[in-house]
């Protein structure tokens, strides 16, 4: 059987790390991206896997160039909002901020990745469920609605959205299992 490769971005946060334990244990060989460099070396060496240091909002195809092919892609990377945001939570600066990295930034990397597929493969993308009313919610509720139509037109690749209440709801190896089990009915 060929190698399997994933590209996990958002690898190094609170949810990050237990996903791609499991993908290492699920035989995947994994590209780990995030913005930070010193995190995500060390991640990528105790997984022997490698370390991509890149920012979701840059150009989706030069990523996925330098990853080399993939058939998972799995997005974790989130932006909250800063503590200097509650000031005027709905400027157009905050929403503007909060969309580019939490909708289109995403959306625009599903499509890349939906696109140079030549096997079947799989995006699942991690979001919040029912965070409260704020422009941070609109903007996971914006990839949410685009969802489905992101992949549309590419046969091969199947989307799903892993979606969870925030912590305590949460923890990353629930996750992590909740992944593997996307991963194995997609038969990824
Ligand atoms: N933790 C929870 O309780 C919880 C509950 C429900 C749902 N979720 C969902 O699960 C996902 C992961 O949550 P988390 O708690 O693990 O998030 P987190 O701890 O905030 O980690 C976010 C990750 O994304 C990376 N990142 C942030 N901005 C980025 C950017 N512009 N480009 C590339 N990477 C970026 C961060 O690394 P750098 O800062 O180095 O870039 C980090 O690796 C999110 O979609 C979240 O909504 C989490």
């Amino acid at each position: 059987m060929s190698e399997r490769r994933a590209l996990v971005v958002g690898a190094t946060g609170a949810l990050g790390p237990a996903m791609c334990r499991a993908l290492k244990a699920g035989g995947y060989r994994l590209v780990l991206v995030g913005r930070r460099p010193d995190p995500l070396t060390r991640l990528a060496r105790s997984l022997s896997g490698r370390a991509l240091p890149w920012d979701i909002t840059r150009d989706p195809a030069l990523l996925l160039d330098l990853a080399g092919p993939v058939t998972l892609l799995v997005n974790a990377a989130v932006r909250r909002p800063l503590p200097a945001d509650d000031e005027e939570p709905w400027s157009p600066e905050v929403m503007r901020r909060l969309l580019e990295v939490n909708a289109v930034a995403p959306a625009q990397l599903v499509r890349a990745f939906a696109a140079r597929l030549d096997a079947p493969g799989l995006a699942v993308l991690l979001t919040e469920e029912e965070p409260p009313l704020s422009p941070y919610a609109a903007s996971i509720a914006a990839l949410e609605t685009m969802g489905p139509a992101l992949v549309e037109d590419h046969p091969l690749c199947a989307l799903r959205f892993l979606s969870q209440p925030r912590a305590p709801g949460v923890n990353a190896a629930r996750t992590a299992a909740a992944l593997m089990g996307l991963v194995a009915a997609a038969g990824s």
